[in-house]
């Protein structure tokens, strides 16, 4: 199988180059939008008729969640529009669409279940209503062909390319090492994922194909971004102490989930769930990326 991989040489896309080929599956890079604009419909058109792909993944999106807030068009040119376009080109050419998306479609109260992929989604900002969008123009126009894969707080190796090719854990780590102070919210829930054990759950996807349709894929378990930052801390071998603060002390333009812990209930549900706990999956991120023992 043939996978066209968009945003290659993301975080997630960059893990996706090295594990799809493990996995047996060809897979054929799309660094960025110079390659290859996602907002360009003709390319992406040209693009399948060209590598003729049995796959495509894409990661690319207008993910800064608070400049989203000031351009809107954007967000919905590519989270949406491009989306659309793509997907309706995947279904014509009977081609698989993997459409990752994002916990922030989804809110629930502190305390409460993991959010499953039939629950009501409550998207709170432009950033989260655009993606919503994504995901229901994926599903509406390629009903036999569309996955839609939403995941949560992201953590590989080649770190966050909007972010400067850090992630939280690196900025975290690297501000601890640096003697900064350290405060981050303990009233936003989240379940952070890897994306090589992403990566993983994508590959086991195309290769059994259980059903076009909406999926949850994130780690098991779950934490507040400050006992997050903490565990990495200590994980790291660092003894600061990371202050725990609430959302308010921020001043951010977009509105963040209080609760976006999604249940990976269809994973389940089809026997195909290789999702691991937080824990498990950041330990073994920190002992590679940082050279220390597992
Ligand atoms: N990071 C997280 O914590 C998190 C959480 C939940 C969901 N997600 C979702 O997971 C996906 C992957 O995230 P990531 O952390 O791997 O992001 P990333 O490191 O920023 O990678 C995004 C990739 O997409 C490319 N890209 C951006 N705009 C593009 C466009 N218009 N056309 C084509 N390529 C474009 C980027 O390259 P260029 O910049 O060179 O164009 C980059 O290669 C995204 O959909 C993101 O929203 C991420």
């Amino acid at each position: 199988m043939k996978v066209a991989v968009i945003g290659s040489s993301g975080q997630l896309g960059h893990d996706l180059m090295r594990i799809l080929p493990a996995a047996g599956l060809e897979a054929i890079g799309f660094p960025g939008r110079l390659e290859l604009d996602i907002a360009n419909a003709a390319a992406v058109e040209a693009m399948l008729d060209r590598h003729r792909p049995d796959a495509v993944i894409n990661t690319a999106a207008f993910h800064h969640v608070d400049l989203c807030e000031s351009r809107p068009d954007d967000a919905w040119k590519i989270n949406a529009v491009a989306v659309r376009d793509a997907a309706q080109a995947c279904q014509k050419r009977q081609i698989l669409w993997l459409q990752i998306g994002t916990d922030y479609v989804a809110e629930g109260w502190p305390g409460c279940r993991p959010i499953a992929e039939t629950a009501a989604m409550c998207p709170k900002s432009i950033y989260a209503t655009s993606r919503f969008a994504g995901d229901c123009l994926t599903l509406a126009h390629a009903p036999q062909y569309g996955y839609v894969v939403r995941t949560c707080g992201l953590f590989g190796i080649a770190g966050c390319k909007l972010k400067g090719g850090l992630n939280f854990v690196d900025t975290m780590i690297a501000a601890a090492k640096a003697g900064r102070p350290l405060r981050v919210v303990n009233d936003q829930i989240v379940a952070p994922t890897a994306t090589d054990t992403l990566s993983r759950q994508l590959a086991a996807l195309l290769e059994h194909q259980p059903g076009p349709g909406l999926y949850h894929a994130v780690s098991h378990g779950q934490c507040s971004w400050h006992e997050f930052a903490q565990t990495a801390l200590n994980m790291a071998g660092l003894t600061a102490t990371v202050e725990p603060v609430s959302s308010t002390a921020f001043a951010a333009a977009a509105i963040r989930p209080r609760y976006s812990v999604l249940d990976n209930a269809r994973l389940r549900a089809v026997g195909l769930d290789l999702m691991e706990d937080w824990q498990t999956s950041l330990k073994r991120y920190i002992a590679c990326k940082y050279n220390l023992p597992d």
